[in-house]
């Protein structure tokens, strides 16, 4: 490991100690995920998909509440449509990250139950946000009707035939929505708690918040 002494670092620590040079570096937010914190993209990642879950949600509901003769009766489905199939590639792309990225670790003190849990969670989330895209999908095309992206290019219909399609994969829709913002409450609430409570470096590191950096900070699988 390369070793520098402080004066050549310009850093404020007292003369005579020496610090890695290595490790200064990885004290900083990289592209990628090391064994102690997130990178950028899994942070930009998480962040724009709950952001945009969220949204989808509040959309959902003020939509299915309009009249036939309300303005946004067909723009509200047009944009909701539109914004799930541009958040199932985002989605397929935070999968492919993950899977080249290490995950972080999780923090010291954190029971075997709570590490489980939380991990049994983020799964969930994962698996149940790909079924409510895949129903969304069900939902749109059961016409035969492919579906226009913002007018932009448009995704065929593939599955029309299932009986009650529409309505099926409604009600699949609906109460999958439910359980993802459910349990994203619940996931939410563990990484507060983690924050104010355990005063550990959970949430921080979904921030990219700079902290002291780990002896064990490496990008290994
Ligand atoms: C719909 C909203 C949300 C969804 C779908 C979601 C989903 C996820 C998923 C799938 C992970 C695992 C990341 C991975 O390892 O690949 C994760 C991690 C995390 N999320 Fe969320 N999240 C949401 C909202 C939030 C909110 C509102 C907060 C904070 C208040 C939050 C804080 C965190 C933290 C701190 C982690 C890292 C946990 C750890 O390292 O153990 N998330 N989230």
């Amino acid at each position: 490991m390369l070793q520098t002494t402080n004066s050549t670092l310009g850093s404020g620590s007292e003369p005579g100690q020496t610090t890695s040079t290595s490790t200064l570096m990885e004290s900083r937010v990289g592209i990628r995920n090391t064994s102690s914190r997130y990178g950028v993209i899994a942070i930009l990642l998480h962040w724009l998909v709950a952001l945009v879950v969220i949204g989808l949600f509040a959309l959902g509901i003020w939509m299915t509440g309009l009249t036939y003769y309300d303005d946004w009766y067909k723009r509200g489905p047009d944009i909701h449509k539109s914004i799930g199939i541009l958040l199932f590639f985002v989605m397929l792309a935070r999968v492919v990250w993950r899977a080249g990225n290490v995950t972080p670790e999780d923090e010291p003190g954190t029971g075997s139950l709570q590490r489980r849990l939380a991990h049994g969670v983020h799964l969930l989330l994962y698996v149940l946000l790909f079924a409510m895209m895949i129903s969304g999908y069900l939902i749109s095309t059961a016409d035969g009707k492919p579906i226009q992206v913002f007018g932009l290019f448009a995704v065929p219909a593939t599955i029309s035939d299932i009986p009650n399609q529409e309505d099926v994969a409604g009600k699949v829709h609906w109460y999958l929505a439910l359980t993802v913002i459910g349990l994203a409450v619940l996931h939410a609430a563990a990484a507060l708690k983690h924050h104010f409570i355990d005063h550990d470096r959970t949430l921080k590191k979904m921030l990219g918040v700079r902290s002291q950096p780990q002896p064990s900070d490496n990008t290994d699988q």
